[in-house]
């Protein structure tokens, strides 16, 4: 009778499945929102952004060196919104007076022993906790004014905002430099429309699979579109899909496995420069 029951109703067999996915969701999303999951992300992303340094390691040369050229015309201090675990100090020119800031404050740690081995490169004037969004006076610790920092640098970040945090940033970023300064970035977007790659990241993204488990990383971002609305003097950007051999991966196998399998999702990647 039961079986009959069942039968009776197709869509039975496809509604309990759903349902779980739904509240496995649901548990999950829960979960990464506790103080717990950004401890171990701090971590993760930290771990992941050595396992790809070789990756991105061509293109971050290419904006660090525009950048030291930079701070020899325009002296100032240079902002890093969302600094992680410090993954750039060693590729900032010698004596660069850094402000940084992060939403994570479980990144601190990290950052403390990766600027110990910075040396004197980098003099980190102010690290706070905080979003990138709001870095007015009013917001509290951070409190950058307009027009005064010589540069700014974003690697890897704006993926986990959303668009409407996405805009407010870069407004951020442009009130604060200084004329002629520089907003340097580096980040993971959309694909080629209408292939594979563009569908998948749209599917992983919109599901909330990938945002879920990656920190709220989305991986269909129009970034470069974002930018270059914000109304800036001259944007300058590269797109390429970034490739790896096995060899250009660091770390534990693990880690290397994840990396490995984000790589076709977090491509192509954008470098390059606003200029305000
Ligand atoms: C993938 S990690 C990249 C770290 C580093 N920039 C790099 O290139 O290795 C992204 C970092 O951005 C931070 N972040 C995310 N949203 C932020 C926001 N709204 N404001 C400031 N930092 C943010 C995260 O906490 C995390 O440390």
């Amino acid at each position: 009778m039961a079986l009959e029951c069942l039968s009776a109703f197709p869509s039975f067999s496809f509604f309990i499945p759903s349902l779980a996915v739904i509240f496995l969701l649901i548990v999950i999303r829960i979960a990464v929102s506790t103080d717990f999951y950004k401890k171990f992300f701090a971590k993760l992303e930290s771990n992941f952004s050595q396992a790809t340094k070789g990756i991105f390691a061509p293109l971050k040369h290419k904006i660090f060196v525009d950048l030291s050229n930079r701070l020899k015309e325009l002296e100032g201090d240079v902002l890093e919104i969302g600094i992680g675990a410090g993954e750039n100090f060693h590729l900032y020119p010698e004596g660069t007076s850094l402000i940084a800031v992060d939403s994570n404050p479980h990144v601190e740690k990290l950052l403390t022993e990766n600027l110990k081995k910075a040396g004197e490169r980098v003099h980190l004037k102010k690290f706070v906790v905080a979003s990138a969004e709001d870095m007015s006076c009013s917001s509290g610790k951070l409190g950058v004014e307009d027009n005064s920092i010589a540069a700014v640098v974003c690697t890897l970040v704006l993926c986990s905002l959303t668009d409407d945090q996405t805009t407010k940033t870069i407004r951020e970023v442009k009130r604060v430099l200084m004329p002629g300064g520089r907003f340097y970035f580096l980040e993971h977007v959309a694909g080629e429309p209408w292939t594979l790659r563009y569908f998948t990241q749209h599917l992983l993204t919109r599901l909330l699979i990938f945002p879920t488990f990656l920190n709220g990383c989305c991986c269909n971002k129009e970034t470069l579109t974002r930018i270059r609305e914000a109304g800036f003097k001259t944007v300058q950007a590269e797109k390429q899909c970034i490739k790896g051999s096995s060899e250009a991966f660091l770390g534990s196998w693990d880690t290397v496995l994840l990396a490995r399998s984000l790589l076709a999702l977090i491509n192509p990647v954008i470098a390059g420069f606003a200029e305000k």
